[in-house]
This record gives structure tokens, C-alpha cells and sequence, in this order.
């Protein structure tokens, strides 16, 4: 636990920085005894049509300095699809080694979900950050020709593998439930499969306690919608893991709640926490967007920095405030406002 938090924020475009700024205000209530110093690193959308820079050496190097990293949104629609998610987004992830890409999904009492009745909804994605298929392992060659040919490669090391497991088990041997479910699709993708398969096996062994279920992602999409209750800890690679975090969202109360952090489990570069949403062109300027998963993202950001008391304290305020919500609609701030004062 550090007496200090140095934090970048990369608050972006449209509601990233509307959100980040309640996110913020929640933060520095949520500390006591804590300096929080932040660092604003004007990234994103405006960025890149002024200077058609995504993310420089010097800003890498410079963000590398900081303890955590709270990113808003990014992204209008005047950039070309995958300019900024390769360029920015991933290059962060894959720079940083973010190789745990955590996803809580929780339904909180008062939340709307499109599911009739549920239950108790508490699980959280373990999703791999920096392999699979968004490695930019592939090419394509006769483009634009009836013969062109694009090959995408999932990569999987034994090495990123075994590690974002390892940290699986333990997350899921802190919970009180105690189980693992490993999604993928080992039946036709046999070579992928089978290692994630054994590795989950053998380091089950050093965690006897926990349990172990395994699932295939098309499955999984059902148990998800019919059952959610019954997951606990899910790990899945990167493409599997982006796929069902958005149903996951769906189902306990949508993209207004969901939050998440690109882990670096071992310390060696800053974490970076946010919501899963993006910077909603529709709304942005109009004080209309939710800040709550940019807050529950500051909740992981607390107890990721072993501030487990504040972060404890943030998510306890977001339930009742989510639990008191009435039909009137409130503005981002007020929010903010609520749940600072709630903290
Ligand atoms: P989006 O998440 O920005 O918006 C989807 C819908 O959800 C919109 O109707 C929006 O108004 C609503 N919404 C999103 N967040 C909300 C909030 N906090 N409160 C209330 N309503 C909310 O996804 P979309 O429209 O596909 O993308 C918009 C831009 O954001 C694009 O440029 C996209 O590339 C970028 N994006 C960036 C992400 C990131 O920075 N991590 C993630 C996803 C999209
Ligand atoms: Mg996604």
C-alpha cells in the first residue's frame, strides 16, 4: 500500500472526460492520509486530427513512470476504424504487459437486467491481454482480388498461457466460492485448446481447493443468459474473453456498470483501469453519461494499489446509490457528486 498515488489520466474524447472527472472526484474522497497526483496525458481522437500522433515513445516512457493509469474513452467517428485501437489501446496493453484483462461482473441490487430472474450474478473475466488473435500476427496478399487471402494467427505461449492461469487460480482462490471455469473451444481448436486445457490442469495442482469446470465459448453464451449465477472465475483467451464481457455486461445492467483494468499482475509497468464503453458520441457534452463504471474501474485501480478498505468503500457507495435510483434522471456529476459524499 503506497502513501502516494502518481496517477496518469488519459481521459480522451467525448464522455472519457466527463466520467474520469467524477472518477477522479470519488478517488480523492475515497483516500484518506493518501496523496493522490495526477498527470493528464492528452490522448486520443482530438490528438491524432491535430497531430496525427496515437501514442509516441515519449509518452510511453512517460506514462511507464507512473504507479496506475485511469483511461476514459477514446475514439470519434471521424477516425479510420483501427487507428486508435491498434496505435493507442492495444500498444498500451501490449507495452505495459497487461496480460490480465479483468472483467467483475456483478448484478447489483436495483439494477435492471434483461434476464428475468437471475439471481445472485457475481463472477469475473480473467481475459488474456496480449496474445491470441489481436497479436497482428497475419497479412493479406492479393487484396481486393477474388484470390485474396488474410490470415489472422492466434498466438499462444505456454509462457502468457501459464501466467494469466496462475493468476485465475489465485483471484479465484481468494473468492469465497472457489471456482474456475476455463472457456474456450478446445474441440476444434484443438492445438490453442489443448494447451490452455493442460495448463489449466496442471496448475490446478497447486491449487487443490479450487474447483475446476470447463466450458466451450458457444456454451458458454448460453449459461450466461440461463445461468449466470453458476460462475465464479472465468479465464478464456483474448478473443473469447472480448466477446463474452459484453454479454457479461449485458446481463447485469449494461455499459453505463461496466468496469475493468488491463492488469500487469507482477508490477513491471502501470496498470491501467476503465469502463468498458467507449467515448458514446451520441451523448458526449450533454451531461448524460453514467459515470459509474469509470468509478467501479477506480474501485479496481484501489485495490490493485492494495487499498482494499477504499476500494471496498467505493463499490459499497456505488450499490446504494444504484439501490436508491429513482426514475429522475440525474446528470453525470451529480453522480459524481452523490457518490463522493457517499464515500
Ligand atoms: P460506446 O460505448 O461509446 O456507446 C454505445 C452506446 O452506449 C451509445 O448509445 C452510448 O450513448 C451509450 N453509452 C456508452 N457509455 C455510456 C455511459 N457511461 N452512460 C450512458 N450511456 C452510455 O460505443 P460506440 O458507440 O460503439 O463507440 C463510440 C466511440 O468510442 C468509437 O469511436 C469507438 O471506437 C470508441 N470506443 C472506445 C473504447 C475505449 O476507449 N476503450 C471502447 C469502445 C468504443
Ligand atoms: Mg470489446
Amino acid at each position: 500500500m503506497t502513501r502516494t498515488i502518481d496517477l496518469a489520466v488519459i481521459a480522451g474524447d467525448g464522455i472519457g472526460q466527463e466520467v474520469v472527472a467524477e472518477g477522479l472526484k470519488v478517488l480523492d474522497a475515497a483516500l484518506q492520509d493518501v496523496t493522490v497526483r495526477t498527470t493528464p496525458y492528452d490522448l486520443g481522437a482530438a490528438r491524432w486530427h491535430r497531430t496525427g500522433e496515437t501514442l509516441t515513445d515519449e509518452d510511453l516512457a512517460a506514462i511507464r513512470q507512473h504507479d496506475a493509469i485511469l483511461l476514459g474513452a477514446v475514439g470519434d467517428p471521424g477516425v479510420p476504424s483501427g487507428v486508435l485501437e491498434r496505435g493507442l489501446l492495444l500498444r498500451l496493453r501490449f507495452e505495459l504487459d497487461h496480460y490480465v484483462n479483468l472483467r467483475p461482473s456483478k448484478l447489483f441490487p436495483g439494477v435492471v437486467t434483461p434476464l428475468g430472474d437471475p439471481g445472485e450474478i457475481d463472477f469475473v473475466v480473467v481475459r488474456e491481454g496480449t496474445e491470441g488473435p489481436y497479436v497482428g500476427n497475419g497479412g493479406a496478399i492479393r487484396v481486393g482480388t477474388p484470390h485474396e487471402v488474410a490470415n489472422e494467427v492466434s498466438v499462444n505461449t505456454a509462457f502468457g498461457v501459464e501466467r494469466v492461469v496462475r493468476d485465475a487460480f489465485s483471484r479465484a482462490a481468494a473468492r469465497p466460492r472457489k471456482k474456475l471455469t476455463l472457456v474456450h473451444k478446445h474441440n476444434v481448436l484443438v492445438h490453442a485448446g489443448h494447451l490452455w486445457r493442460r495448463t489449466v490442469e496442471r496448475v490446478n495442482a497447486e491449487f487443490p481447493d479450487v474447483t475446476v469446470d470447463y466450458l466451450h465459448v458457444d456454451a458458454a453464451t448460453i449459461f450466461l443468459v440461463t445461468d449466470p449465477g453458476r460462475f465464479d472465475v472465468i479465464v478464456t483467451d483474448n478473443l473469447f474473453g472480448d466477446i463474452i464481457t459484453d454479454l457479461a455486461a449485458a446481463v447485469t445492467g449494461g455499459i453505463g456498470l461496466a468496469a475493468s483494468g488491463n492488469v500487469n499482475p507482477d508490477g513491471t509497468a502501470p496498470s491501467m483501469f476503465e469502463p468498458v464503453h467507449g467515448s458514446a458520441p451520441d451523448i458526449a457534452g450533454q451531461g448524460k453519461a453514467d459515470p459509474t463504471a469509470t468509478v467501479l474501474s477506480v474501485a479496481l485501480l484501489l485495490a490493485h494499489l492494495g487499498h482494499d478498505d477504499a476500494a471496498a468503500r467505493v463499490e459499497r457507495a456505488v450499490a446504494a446509490d444504484i439501490a436508491g435510483r429513482g426514475t429522475t434522471p440525474r446528470t453525470t456529476s451529480e453522480v459524481g457528486d452523490a457518490l463522493a459524499a457517499a464515500v
